[in-house]
């Protein structure tokens, strides 16, 4: 099937980057949340992020930066917003209840032969599909943390996802100049798994007082040549987020996993990273 219109859920920070990100490579996009407001701010990032990394750089026009926000159209009624599209694309927040719902909704209201896909960075599609009648079309496309910038896709196979489903998406997320690796379904996938223990043993070390905030993620960047340090990304992805996906994992895997106890304290205190300002660092 051909790809040409795409419904995503969601216009957070993922989810209006995604549609950045589609919107660019050409697809129409139907960019759906809960009110005009979030959806408002949401496309004006878009159009910041165009203006200040794309067309500042030469590396798009103006009027091509236009036609990309004209390309992405705002919907705060899903149901409307997921009619004449072939793929789906869920970017709303990690709750496993909220997403079974969200699926079993839209497997209900979309064609057969739509393709329905999570962002989730953590939880496993097996579980997210397990209201839906068709868990076949149902399939994990993780983008990461700038979605227009960052060169992978992490796929991920659901006990129930098509060979087909799975072909089709694979060829949808080359088309955005990505790199594609395929996972089978498992908390934290390869890469949540991986950066999660990172983060947070580095708030760890920060709470045991091992260095300042700048030095672990000096030492961290220096170290390895990683382009930003862990409490730095923890920041930028969010720490509710991290918070999240750290009670996951560790139910999932164990006392391993357990998160720092500052991301709680920091969660409680709206310190959430890039997001409401203020994490680890000021913004
Ligand atoms: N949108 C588009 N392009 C951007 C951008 C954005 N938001 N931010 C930076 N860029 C571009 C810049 O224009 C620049 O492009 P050129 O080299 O062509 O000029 C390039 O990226 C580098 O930018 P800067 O020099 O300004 O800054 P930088 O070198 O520090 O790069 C960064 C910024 C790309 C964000 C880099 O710091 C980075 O890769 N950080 C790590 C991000 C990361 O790990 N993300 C994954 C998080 S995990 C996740 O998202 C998954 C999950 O589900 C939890």
């Amino acid at each position: 099937m051909d790809i040409k219109k795409i419904c995503i859920i969601g216009a957070g920070i993922m989810g209006h980057g995604i549609a950045q990100l589609v919107a660019t490579h050409g697809y129409d996009v139907n960019l759906v949340d809960v009110n005009d407001e979030v959806l408002n701010k949401a496309k004006a990032s878009i159009e910041k992020s165009l203006n200040r990394f794309f067309v500042a750089k030469n590396k798009i026009t103006a009027e091509e930066a236009e036609k990309i926000l004209d390309r992405i159209s705002l919907n705060v009624n899903r149901d409307d917003a997921v009619k004449d599209v072939q793929m789906g694309i869920e970017a709303v927040f990690e709750d496993i209840t909220l997403k079974q719902q969200l699926f079993s909704e839209l497997d209900a209201i979309c064609d057969k032969d739509v393709i329905l896909a999570s962002n989730t960075s953590s939880l496993s599609i097996t579980d997210i599909a397990i209201k839906s009648k068709n868990p076949d079309r149902i399939v994990g496309i993780h983008f990461f943390n700038p979605a227009p910038v960052m060169r992978l896709i992490e796929l991920i196979k659901g006990k129930n996802t098509s060979d087909e489903v799975l072909k089709t998406s694979k060829k949808f997320s080359e088309s955005l100049n990505k790199t594609v690796v395929t996972v089978n379904d498992a908390p934290g996938f390869v890469t949540t798994r991986l950066i999660y223990v990172l983060c947070n043993e580095a708030a760890n070390m920060k709470m045991e007082g091992i260095a300042s905030t700048e030095d672990i993620d000096i030492a961290c960047k220096l170290a390895f040549n990683f382009p930003m340090g862990p409490l730095e990304l923890s920041d930028l992805v969010g720490n509710d987020i991290y918070l999240h996906i750290g009670e996951y994992l560790e139910k999932e895997f164990g006392d391993k996993y357990k998160p720092c106890p500052i991301l709680k304290e920091m969660v409680d205190k709206n310190l959430l990273g890039r997001k409401s300002k203020k994490g680890f660092y000021e913004y």
